[in-house]
């Protein structure tokens, strides 16, 4: 997670791979790029949807801004554009789309909740996508109401946020009460179940155990600690 409060620590640009053949252009980290494509394919989409904003580089986002607050002002930026190193964009997870049309505004791309767009918005959680600035959350993201902005944070979790209506920073906080020994158990089909926990990170280097066995995914909250994902197949 990233935000005001939270800044981009490292970059990694080895998985960014371009979204799209019609968008070379535009880099997002492979995982959020398959599934992007699978989540347009699943809609429809055709080129309805153009991908507007993917990577960016910490010299990207502080043009970005400067431009902003010169073309815009500066109440305007701080709502819509993260300042340099506080950006999820910088991490290659992030992406804005918008509705084909001739003129795309780059910073506020058109993304009306209704026809094509309502269908990617309902079906983003499925591929791992979730609206990271909601309507009435800008007191918590620090960011205004932005329809167009979507987070890959894969599966389950795009699911357990879209369900229970929570920004990025509500579920860091709401995972914290399930621990190793107190899982939180998400059913993602009959035969295979999710268990989801935080382990904090106490040191600079934390010690987890898991088993051999199971499929584990590690994820830093850039914060204080980790949320471990184990999937299981019974
Ligand atoms: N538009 C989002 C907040 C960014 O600049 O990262
Ligand atoms: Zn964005």
């Amino acid at each position: 997670m990233i935000n005001a409060q939270h800044p981009l620590r490292e970059t990694d640009t080895r998985a960014l791979i371009p979204l799209s053949v019609h968008t070379p252009y535009v880099y997002i980290h492979r995982d959020a790029a398959n599934a992007m494509q699978m989540l347009l394919q699943k809609i429809g989409a055709g080129e309805s949807i153009v991908p507007v904003s993917g990577y960016r580089s910490k010299e990207e986002q502080t043009a970005i801004y400067q431009n902003s607050c010169r073309e815009n002002g500066k109440t305007f930026t701080k709502k819509y554009v993260a300042l340099p190193n506080h950006s999820e964009h910088q991490t290659g997870l992030a992406v804005d789309v918008g509705l084909k049309q001739e003129k795309i505004d780059f910073i506020r791309p058109d993304f009306p909740n209704n026809g094509i767009c309502r269908a990617f918005r309902k079906n983003a959680a499925d591929f791992g996508f979730i609206l990271r600035y909601p309507k009435a959350k800008e007191s918590i993201t620090g960011i205004a109401y932005e329809p167009w902005h979507f987070r890959y944070v894969g599966h389950p979790h795009a699911k357990i946020i879209a369900a229970n209506g929570l920004t990025l920073e509500e579920y860091t906080e709401f995972i914290k009460q399930y621990r190793e020994n107190c899982r939180l158990i998400y059913s993602h089909t009959a035969s295979i179940t999710a268990e989801i926990y935080y382990a904090p990170a106490f040191t600079d280097a934390a010690t987890l155990s898991v088993s051999e066995t199971d499929i584990y995914q590690v994820s830093g909250n850039n914060f204080d600690g980790f949320i471990i994902t184990v999937w299981k197949h019974t």
